[in-house]
């Protein structure tokens, strides 16, 4: 059983297959792009449990296939690995017709796009996307880069896929933290934008963990939803921003943990930040006290952190209300001195917020801060 969603950007469709044993289909589909070279990028871990899988056959089907691995973490999506995963691919001669394939997260997805944006300017990829993340969220979209020592993601282009393959089946071998931040953005795009959709994860949150027939369908809905918006905004001028959603506090808690996996991954700190979105909003008078509850008690059931009292070893700094605001302040989104907040005035009713006082934010803080010390 399997969905496809399919992204209907002008002139650079592609579809995104989700389900049990869809990466089967790989090599049929190598063949349909008319490619002779394939070009594997993953990382050593995901590479250990997955990577002859994908090989054996696309060999079997005639192609030239050709791997490089990188180590498993952000520390790859630097300009070093750019260059030896660049310098591989052409090693392996792949040109302008073939393919790169990134097989595995988030990371091996931005920095082979990337590489992929990049190598003999443009050629075509394809994304095996393995952790939770990066199937309902990174690979799909056009977003590839990498970091620089002045910040996250600062580095990339605006280069689709041209196919997505996330086959729920490999979710059996990521750890159960791993797929627990994956799940904190699907609850996003639902608070975001899909009353029906949250009300779904509500009822059915502990068979998407147990790996029944939901799992496959938030995931599919999750790609549904972000492809929409992509489709509407590809380059982010407007409603793309909504996925931001919890990002702008999550961020800062990332940067004030300095990106340290042992206190939070990304998903964790959105899924704080999705509860300090809710708050803030009902701060600002938008929302009732009841909706962030709603969304506390919905992450914990699932083991994800929900506040700042809920991180364990966290620096004293994430409690600090100026590292904070100035945490928040570095942000991508900023603009014109002012930090752009999604924010909600419902269950899947949330909207751009420019210009927000930061007095407000920071009387915001104080509370939310003042709560962790208490509980
Ligand atoms: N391009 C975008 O639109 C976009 C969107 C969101 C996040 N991102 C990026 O994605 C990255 C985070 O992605 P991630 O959370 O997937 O991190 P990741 O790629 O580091 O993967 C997390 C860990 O899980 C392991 N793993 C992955 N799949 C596995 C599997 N099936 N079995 C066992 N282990 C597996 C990896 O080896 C890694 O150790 C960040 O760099 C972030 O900036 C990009
Ligand atoms: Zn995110």
């Amino acid at each position: 059983m399997h969905q496809t969603v399919h992204i209907a950007l002008p002139g650079r469709a592609y579809d995104v297959r989700i389900g049990s044993g869809v990466l089967s289909g790989l090599a049929a589909e190598v063949k349909l792009l008319r490619a002779k070279s394939v070009g594997i990028v993953t990382d050593h871990q995901v590479g250990g449990l997955y990577l002859e899988q994908i090989c054996e056959p696309l060999r079997a089907a005639g192609l030239i296939v050709g791997s490089v691995s990188v180590p498993a973490g952000e520390a790859s999506k630097s300009f070093s690995e750019l260059e030896r995963v660049c310098d591989a691919l052409l090693e392996m001669r792949l040109e302008r017709g073939d393919v790169v394939v990134a097989l595995g997260g988030g990371v091996v997805g931005d920095l082979a796009g990337f590489a992929a944006a990049i190598l003999r300017r443009g050629v075509r990829f394809i994304q095996l996307p393995t952790s939770l993340l990066a199937q309902v969220d990174s690979s799909v979209g056009g977003k590839t880069g990498i970091n620089s020592a002045l910040g996250k993601n600062l580095i990339g282009a605006f280069h689709q896929p041209s196919l997505v393959l996330a086959d729920t089946d490999v979710l059996a071998t990521l750890s159960r933290r791993e797929f627990a931040a994956g799940y904190a953005e699907i609850l996003k795009c639902a608070l975001v934008g899909d009353t029906d959709f949250f009300e779904f994860l509500e009822n059915y949150r502990d068979h998407i963990f147990s790996g029944g027939a939901a799992r496959g369908e938030a995931i599919a809905r999750s790609v549904a939803f972000k492809g929409d918006i992509v489709v509407r905004d590809e380059k982010e001028q407007g409603d793309r921003a909504l996925l931001n959603l919890g990002h702008t506090f999550g961020h800062a808690l990332e940067v004030l943990s300095h990106y340290d996996s042992r206190v939070l991954i990304h998903g964790e700190a959105v899924a704080i930040g999705l509860v300090m979105a809710a708050e803030f909003s009902h701060h600002l008078g938008y929302v009732d006290a009841e909706l962030g509850q709603r969304i506390k008690a919905h992450l914990r059931a699932v083991g994800l952190p929900a506040t700042l009292a809920d991180l364990k070893g966290a620096p004293r700094d994430l409690y600090n209300v100026d590292q904070l605001l100035g945490a928040m302040m570095q942000d991508k989104k900023v603009q014109d001195g002012a930090p752009t907040f999604i924010l909600l005035k419902g269950i899947g009713q949330g909207f751009v917020a420019r210009g927000v006082e930061l007095d407000r934010v920071r009387t915001y803080l104080m509370h939310h801060i003042g709560q962790a010390h208490e509980s």
